[in-house]
C-alpha cells in the first residue's frame, strides 16, 4: 500500500524523514517511558533547563517525574564499553515549564546521541548528520536553513589565557551569548579587567558569521595550543560541510550551561521560526557521571517549533538585499524618546505618534515597520518572532529575562531601579520585610543576593501609594526625576540596577536580517552621538 506523505503534517514529515536520515547513519532508535526516577533529576539539576520537574509517588512509594529530558536517560543507560561507541536516536516527548503559559508543557523532541569512544571523526559526523537534518527541516518548510557552531573548549581557553576571574566568567558568557557588547564591557569592568582585556573580549563579537569568512579572525585570535586545536577543528568541519555553503556559520560567542557543553556546540535556525530548531553540541562532563572516561555528542530537534512559522520568504530568501523590518516599540514616557531617535535616523517619518491611534507605522522608504506596545510587551514581541527588533528598558528585560539578543544601550530614558520608604522609616529585621513591585523577579532577586526574606506584593502601577496605605513596608520601582517618590513623602534608600533602553533582536531574525539589522544600528549610534538638535 503507497501512503502520499505529502498529506501529512510538516512536523510528522520532518519525524519521518530525520527517523530515515538516523537509522541510515547506523543509530538505535531509543524509546523510553514517560516516567524515569525522580532521583536522576534531582541529582543532575545542573544538567537540566528548569529545576522544576512533574514528581508523583508510585504505587510502590518510588518518586518518579514525568521526564523533562530524554539525554539524561539515555547518558545513564547506554554503558558503553571501553572503546566503545553507542549511537542513538530518539523520538520523545518531554514535560518542562513554559515561561509564557506559567504551565508545563508537553514538548516534541527527537534527537540524537553518540556516546562512548567519540573521536573527532564521529563529532564531526554527529555535527554532518545536525547539519543534514536542518537541510531536511528546511526542504519541508520551504525556506532557508542555517547551522551555526561554535566552541565551548575555545572560548573557555580564551578566557582563562584572558585570566578572567572564574567567578565573572558566567556574566561575561551570558553578555556574549546575549551580542550584548555594552554588558559586556560593564561585567569585565566590574571584573577588573584592564582595557586590553575588554578588547579582546570584544573581538570576540566579531567573531560571527560565514565559515569562510571567520575562520581567519578565528586563527589570529588563537594565544594558547588548545585554542588552536579548537580552531582546526572547526576548520575541518567547514571543510567537511562544504556543501551547505553559506548555510553554515561560525559563532564563537556560543555558549551553553557551563558544565553541559565542553567542546563543539551548535544551534539550527530556518527563517521565519523564530527560535532554534535545533541544538546540541559536545557533553562529556555529563556522560562522564555515568561512565567514566566516556565521551558524547548530541543534539535535540524541536518539532512543536514547526507549528507556527511565519509565511516564508518572498523569492530571493535570506539574501533579499533589503527586508523589512518589523520594530516593537514602547507605549507611553519612553516610547516618544524612541520614536523621535528612529524618526532623527532617517527610520520613520516624524509624525506625532501620540496623535494617532495606528498601532502599526510603515516607512516604506526604509523597510521598518513599527508596532506600538506595552513596554512589557515589547520583549515577547520580539522573542516569539512578532517582531525582528525592539527598544525596551533594562527594567522590562531584567524581569522578563527573554532569550533575545541585546544589541545596543540607547542611553535614553536612563533611570535607576530602587528600593524607597516613606522618609525616616526604620526596618524591622524581626519580620519579613513587605515589597509592593511591578517588578517581583527583581526584587526577589535583588533581596536574594542580600540574603533577605521578603514577602512581594505585586502591583501593576501608582506603587507610591503601597506604603503610604500600610500595604507595605517599602517599595522597589524605577526612580526617574524622583518627582513622585518627593510628591509621596518617600524617599531612596538603596538604588541598585541603572535602567536606559536596550535594542533587542529575535535571535532568528538576526541570522537572516542580520545586515539590515546591523544597518539599523549603525544609523541609530550615528544618530545618538551627534547633539540633537543638529538631526531635527
Ligand atoms: C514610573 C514609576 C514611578 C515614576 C517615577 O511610573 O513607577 O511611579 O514613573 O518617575 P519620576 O522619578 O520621574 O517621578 P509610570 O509613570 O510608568 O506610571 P505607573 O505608576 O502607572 O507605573
Amino acid at each position: 500500500m503507497q501512503f502520499d506523505l505529502s498529506l501529512l503534517q510538516p512536523k510528522e514529515q520532518v519525524s519521518f524523514g530525520l527517523r530515515a536520515l538516523y537509522e541510515a547513519a547506523g543509530c538505535r532508535k531509543y524509546h523510553m517511558g514517560q516516567f524515569e526516577e525522580y532521583a536522576l533529576y534531582q541529582e543532575n539539576q545542573a544538567f537540566l533547563p528548569s529545576r522544576q520537574v512533574i514528581t508523583f509517588t508510585d504505587l510502590d512509594g518510588r518518586l518518579l517525574a514525568l521526564k523533562p529530558d530524554v539525554t539524561l536517560s539515555i547518558a545513564k543507560s547506554a554503558q558503553p564499553a571501553p572503546g566503545q561507541t553507542r549511537r542513538f536516536y530518539y523520538s520523545e516527548n518531554v514535560y518542562r515549564p513554559s515561561a509564557d503559559s506559567h504551565t508545563f508543557k508537553e514538548i516534541a523532541q527527537m534527537g540524537l546521541e553518540f556516546i562512548g569512544q567519540v573521536d573527532p571523526e564521529q563529532t564531526g559526523q554527529a555535527v554532518a548528520l545536525a547539519a543534514r537534518s536542518m537541510s531536511l527541516l528546511a526542504e519541508v518548510m520551504g525556506r532557508p536553513w542555517r547551522l551555526e557552531v561554535g566552541h565551548m573548549g575555545w572560548l573557555q581557553a580564551m578566557l582563562q589565557a584572558l585570566d578572567i576571574p572564574a567567578a565573572a566568567r558566567g556574566g561575561i558568557l551570558a553578555a556574549l551569548q546575549a551580542k550584548n557588547s555594552h554588558g559586556l564591557s560593564a561585567a569585565a569592568q566590574a571584573a577588573g579587567c584592564g582595557p586590553q582585556q575588554i578588547q579582546a573580549l570584544q573581538e570576540l563579537l566579531e567573531l560571527h558569521g560565514p565559515a569562510g569568512q571567520v575562520l581567519p579572525g578565528l586563527r589570529r585570535a588563537c594565544r594558547t595550543q588548545a585554542m588552536q586545536d579548537a580552531a582546526a577543528q572547526l576548520e575541518a568541519l567547514a571543510v567537511r560541510l562544504a556543501d551547505a555553503g553559506p548555510s553554515l556559520w561560525l559563532d564563537l560567542t556560543l555558549s551553553g550551561e557551563m558544565e553541559y557543553y565542553n567542546g563543539l556546540i551548535f544551534q539550527g535556525y530556518l527563517w521565519g521560526v523564530a527560535r532554534p530548531v535545533l541544538r546540541g553540541g559536545r557533553y562529556d562532563p555529563l556522560v562522564r557521571k555515568f561512565t567514566p572516561k566516556a565521551q558524547a555528542v548530541g543534539f535535540a530537534v524541536y518539532l512543536d517549533e514547526l507549528d507556527h512559522p511565519a509565511a516564508p520568504p518572498p523569492a530571493g530568501g535570506c539574501e533579499e538585499a533589503a527586508p523589512w523590518l518589523n520594530i516593537a516599540l514602547p507605549k507611553g514616557r519612553l516610547g516618544d524618546k524612541v520614536y523621535q531617535l528612529l524618526a532623527r535616523s532617517g527610520c520613520l517619518s516624524p509624525e506625532d505618534y501620540n496623535a494617532t491611534r495606528k498601532l502599526v507605522v510603515e516607512d516604506p522608504a526604509a523597510r521598518v515597520r513599527c508596532f506600538l506596545v506595552k513596554p512589557s510587551d515589547v520583549a515577547i514581541y520580539v522573542e516569539h518572532g512578532a517582531a525582528d527588533l525592539g527598544i525596551v528598558g533594562k527594567d522590562c528585560l531584567e524581569e522578563a529575562a527573554p532569550d533575545v539578543y541585546e544589541l545596543l544601550d540607547t542611553g535614553l530614558g536612563r533611570c535607576r531601579m530602587c528600593v524607597a520608604a516613606p522618609a525616616g522609616y526604620q526596618e524591622d529585621p524581626g519580620r519579613p520585610l513587605r515589597v509592593a513591585t511591578k517588578f517581583p523577579r527583581i526584587a526577589q532577586e535583588h533581596y536574594a543576593r542580600l540574603g533577605r526574606d521578603i514577602q512581594i506584593i505585586r502591583l501593576n502601577g501608582s506603587i507610591e501609594l503601597a506604603p503610604i496605605l500600610g500595604l507595605s513596608d517599602v517599595i522597589v520601582d524605577i526612580v526617574e526625576t524622583g518627582a513622585t517618590l518627593r510628591e509621596n513623602g518617600l524617599e531612596v534608600q538603596e538604588a541598585f540596577l541603572p535602567i536606559s533602553a536596550r535594542v533587542i533582536a529575535n535571535r532568528s531574525s538576526y541570522q537572516f536580517k542580520g545586515a539590515a539589522v546591523r544597518g539599523l544600528l549603525a544609523r541609530l549610534r550615528e544618530t545618538l552621538s551627534r547633539p540633537k538638535e543638529e538631526t531635527l
